[in-house]
Order: structure tokens, then C-alpha cells, then sequence
């Protein structure tokens, strides 16, 4: 099974950027921690801080994938075409983010996002990636 893990705006930071919210571990550190947790599962990162180069990434997903993580990060709660590259795509789409984004400030409380993908898991820090790529395994055979 092949995963696409994609994350937006400002995860290039994560380990830095607030840790308060985000965590004091890295990305890269926590893919390595993943890929070693999954073996069966075949898991690629993408991370972008441009919309057009994640709608780009999520079409290039086509046939490569069957399966994707998405943490659109800020983009989550602007981003009518991230949105519509979820629709048109055809490929299941769990969202993910670290924080409680229900938690906090209004502007978070809204996901474009959100009803064009299969589910959302948000508040469970760095481990929803890892429960959304639990999810696939169980519900792609
Ligand atoms: C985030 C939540 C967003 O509101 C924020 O803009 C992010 C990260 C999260 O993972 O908690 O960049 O998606």
C-alpha cells in the first residue's frame, strides 16, 4: 500500500515552531519513526509552503497513491481549490492536524477541507498521522 503524507504552510518548521502547540519533534525525525513502525506500507512526504505546488503534489498523487494524509496546515481554512484538488483527485483523503484546531481561535474552527475528505483527526499531536495511515491499512486491502 503506497501513502502520500502532505503537509502545508509552515510544517517545515515543526520541532521549532511553537512547541507549546506543535511539539518539540521534527518532522523528518517522526517520518523515520513511522517508516520503521509501517514496513508494509510504502510512505512518501511532501511538504510545500505554496497552494499551487500542494494541489500540483495532490494531482501527481494520481495513480501513485492510495492513500493520502493531508495536513493543509493554514491553508486548511482558506483554500477553496485545495479543496476541489481533494474532490477531483479520486483518491481517499484523511485530514490530519496536530492541534486541537477546535480548541482555538475561531478562524481555525472552519475546514474547507474537511467534507471533501474521508474523515479528520485533529488534538492527537503527531501520532493522527499515524492512526490516519492505521486507517488506510485497515480500510484498503
Ligand atoms: C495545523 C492547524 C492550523 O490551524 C495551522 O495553521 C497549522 C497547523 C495543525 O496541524 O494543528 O499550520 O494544521
Amino acid at each position: 500500500m503506497r501513502i502520500a503524507i502532505v503537509n502545508g504552510p509552515n510544517l517545515n518548521l515543526l520541532g521549532t515552531r511553537e512547541p507549546a502547540i506543535y511539539g518539540a519533534q521534527n518532522f523528518d525525525g517522526y517520518m523515520a519513526t513511522l517508516r520503521t513502525r509501517f514496513p508494509q506500507v510504502e510512505v512518501s512526504y511532501y511538504q510545500s509552503n505554496v497552494e499551487g505546488l500542494l494541489i500540483d503534489h495532490l494531482h501527481a498523487c494520481i495513480g501513485k497513491a492510495d492513500g493520502i494524509v493531508l495536513n493543509a496546515g493554514a491553508y486548511t481554512h482558506t483554500s477553496i481549490a485545495l479543496a476541489d484538488a481533494v474532490a477531483a483527485i479520486g483518491i481517499p483523503v484523511v485530514e490530519v492536524h496536530i492541534s486541537n484546531v477546535l480548541a482555538r481561535e475561531d478562524y481555525r474552527k472552519t475546514s474547507f477541507i474537511a467534507a471533501k475528505c474521508k474523515g479528520s483527526i485533529s488534538g492527537l499531536g503527531l501520532e493522527g498521522y499515524a492512526l490516519a495511515v492505521q486507517y488506510f491499512m485497515l480500510s484498503i486491502s
